[in-house]
């Protein structure tokens, strides 16, 4: 009988992969993936550390599943991503419960402590930045991922260290995947059966890699996997400001499959903040980005994050990002108040009071929001085109993303899974797209 690990994962989308290629790794000493937890003989919490109380999360998750198994058979508990990174052996010592502790750049020596801890129950904890070798390993396991929107790292890590962010703590320096090597796995996923690469890194757009003396950038496989024809859509996340180089830009002109759609977070639309940040671009460098795409095709649009509530944020640099959200109108965003993390610079400054940011994050909200709500009006009664990616479980309504990554919900047969198909759009809000697959009638009546 083959044995169930059980995988539950918290955070971005790179997260998500990763678990992807945790379970592909496990695969390969007998574990098979369930979705009941009670069944498992392992269980994986692939964590964030990004805000709020990340730790706290992690062992709170961590005490319920110990409750489940009360009267059971534990099974093999394995802590992974950031909070594991950032906590390492505290978490060994703070719960027994926990059996593995293994760093995003150590996911490679994850079956080897798997079986040593089987043979003979050594707790460990793994978290060498060993990114490299990582990658290395994992390259050789097939990424049998089979959805029709796939994930992809080709980039990790962060050099930038932004005074409010622990990534580079947890993710380690900046690493560019071999180009050959991405390549390879973007086959396999298209056999799989994926429509779109949604490519993947903390700083997506710094990709970079030397072979032969020559460079390759992520202009360079944007128009690589650009020739590949089974895929129709190109993306990639989460880019940086100071990274949006011309090469990049030009994608926008050259790649028919590069969807309209930038995520660009900017943080701030102070000057001020943004140096207090460390961010090292300013809010003209992002206009003047903004301005060159719209320059090559006006309908793309712009998403961001922010950041409210950054220590030393007067209501005039509250104000000026409100400006900065009035030029661009953002399709889609996400804001939270500043949360101080562990080890950052930010972290030993001196808070805008807790009332004062809540007041801020909701009125940028309400404008944020607005700026969605007007923008997925204006597909109201048109045809756009849906990626669709799923059934909605107990729904019997089908999910997809447009060229702008709008959810859209509509019914329709279960066959058009992993298709682009025109849906009509009836309803919007501010998150959702409400369409109809069955609208030729109508529309020749019309
Ligand atoms: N590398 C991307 C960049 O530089 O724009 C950001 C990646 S980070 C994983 C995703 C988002 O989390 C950031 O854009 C930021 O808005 C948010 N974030 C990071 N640290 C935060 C903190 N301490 N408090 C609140 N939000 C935070
Ligand atoms: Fe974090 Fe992004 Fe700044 Fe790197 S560039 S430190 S990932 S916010
Ligand atoms: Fe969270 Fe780490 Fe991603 S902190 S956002 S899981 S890089």
């Amino acid at each position: 009988m083959s044995k169930k690990v059980f995988i539950k994962t918290f955070g971005c989308q790179m997260n998500e992969y990763d678990s992807n290629r945790i379970l592909n790794s496990i695969k390969k000493i007998g574990f098979e993936k369930t979705e009941n937890l009670e069944e498992s003989s392992c269980f994986i919490l692939n964590t964030c550390h990004i805000r709020d109380k990340a730790k706290e999360k992690v062992y709170h998750e961590i005490g319920r599943v110990k409750k489940k198994f009360e009267k059971k058979v534990k099974p093999v508990v394995i802590v992974t991503g950031c909070v594991a990174q950032a906590e390492n052996k505290e978490m060994l010592k703070r719960e027994p419960f926990i059996d593995l502790v293994v760093g995003p750049q150590s996911y490679h020596k994850i079956n080897n402590s798997i079986i040593e801890f089987m043979k003979n129950k050594s707790r460990n904890e793994i978290t060498e930045f060993d990114t490299v070798s990582k990658f290395d390993y994992l390259s050789k396991i097939k990424n049998d991922e089979s959805k029709s929107s796939a994930f992809l790292t080709i980039q990790e890590g962060c050099d930038k260290f932004c005074h409010f962010c622990v990534v580079p703590y947890t993710r380690g320096p900046e690493y560019s995947r071999p180009f050959f090597q991405i390549l390879t796995e973007a086959e396999e996923l298209v056999k799989k059966g994926a429509k779109e690469i949604i490519l993947l890194g903390q700083n997506v757009n710094a990709y970079s890699y030397f072979e032969n003396s020559l460079e390759f950038r992520i202009s360079n496989l944007i128009m690589e996997l650009e020739k590949i024809s089974e895929i129709k859509r190109i993306r990639y996340t989460t880019s940086h400001p100071r990274d949006m180089t011309d090469d990049l830009i030009d994608c926008y002109s050259n790649s028919q499959k590069l969807m309209p759609f930038v995520h660009l977070p900017i943080q701030s639309g102070s000057n001020k903040i943004l140096k207090l940040m460390n961010r090292k671009h300013k809010v003209e460098d992002y206009l003047k980005i903004y301005e060159k795409i719209k320059k090559i095709n006006a309908n793309i649009e712009f998403s961001s994050d922010f950041i409210i509530g950054y220590p030393g944020e007067s209501n005039q640099d509250f104000i000026e990002t409100c400006n900065l959200i009035d030029k661009i109108k953002f399709i889609n965003s996400y804001s939270f108040i500043f949360s101080a993390r562990p080890g950052t610079k930010a972290s030993n400054l001196q808070p805008v009071e807790k009332n004062i940011s809540l007041e801020r994050l909701k009125i940028i909200q309400e404008r944020l929001f607005n700026y969605q709500k007007e923008k997925n009006k204006r597909f109201e009664n048109r045809l756009v085109d849906v990626l669709v990616e799923n059934e909605i479980e107990g729904q019997n309504k089908l999910f997809g993303r447009n060229e702008y990554m709008n959810s859209v919900i509509f019914e329709g047969n279960k066959n058009l899974i992993g298709k682009i198909v025109p849906v009509k759009i009836l309803n919007s809000n501010q998150n959702s797209l409400f369409g109809e697959t069955n609208f030729k009638n109508k529309f020749k009546a019309a």
